[in-house]
């Protein structure tokens, strides 16, 4: 009588190979561990021509070797200026990533993102607002080195850092994405509108939605404008199923 294969639970692979053998099974193929369909190209921006992108073993060893690598960049003249890198604040993977734009002088000082005072509303929105744990979620900016003077990002520098934050959300594989600030909003959504108008309505990176809100240093500036950003939270919460927390929390 033939053997009745044992069925794979956590086995070692050869076991598991073997399984599949004894069924008749000749080949099997590897299924890429990225969440949103590798096949469609990114929606925003292409990526710069000539820039080398992350070294595949980066992405392969995963965000421990991805921070290293970015410790040691020298792709943009923000190299010459920075204190140190700022890669994330978080571990992942992650249910919920927030997307910023770029380190300030407490972030270059701390090497962390969001931790001065716009990083401290953010931290509210997220634990307040959004009744959930800032340890829970995963913060990046589009670019890891502090612009002097606090000035806006520029496009070179942005697409010099471009496969740091592609590679951090393929890493990260969050739910959902947030994106706070206009560019962060246009670096997932490669749209022009401003956040003014983008805000609130649901987009989409590489078949992860993107919620366009507010950066939380517009916020200090215009707090009647909070009101809004705390909605498009709890879309974000609604969109993955968690519970809105209690309205007094705000
Ligand atoms: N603003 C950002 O966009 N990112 C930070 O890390 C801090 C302030």
């Amino acid at each position: 009588m033939p053997r009745e294969p044992k069925k794979p639970g956590r086995e070692p692979l050869t076991d598991v190979l073997s399984y599949y053998r004894d069924l008749g099974v000749a080949e099997l193929y590897l299924e890429r561990a990225r969440r949103a369909g590798p096949e469609t190209p990114p929606q925003g921006p292409s990526p710069a021509r000539g820039q080398p992108t992350v070294p595949p073993a980066a992405e392969a060893l995963g965000l421990p070797a991805l921070a290293r690598e970015v410790a040691a960049c020298r792709r943009c003249p923000l190299a010459d200026t920075r204190k140190q890198t700022v890669f994330a604040d978080g571990t992942g993977p992650a249910r919920i990533m927030f997307v910023g734009e770029a380190p300030g002088a407490d972030e270059d000082a701390q090497g962390v993102p969001f931790v001065g005072r716009a990083g401290q509303l953010l931290t509210k929105m997220i634990e307040n607002g959004m009744g959930i744990s800032r340890r829970e979620v995963y913060i990046a900016n589009v670019v890891k080195c502090r612009p002097p003077e606090n000035r806006n990002p520029e496009p070179a520098e942005i697409a010099a850092c471009r496969g740091y934050l592609e590679t951090q959300i393929d890493l990260v594989r969050p739910e959902v994405l947030v994106a706070l600030g206009n560019f962060a909003a246009k670096f997932l959504l490669g749209t022009e509108e401003g956040i003014m108008k983008i805000r609130g309505r649901w987009g989409e990176y590489r078949g992860v939605p993107v919620m366009p809100t507010f950066h939380p240093s517009f916020l200090l500036r215009q707090p009647d404008r909070k009101r809004d950003a705390w909605s498009d939270l709890l879309a974000v919460l609604e969109r993955i199923g968690l519970p809105a927390p209690p309205a007094g929390g705000r």
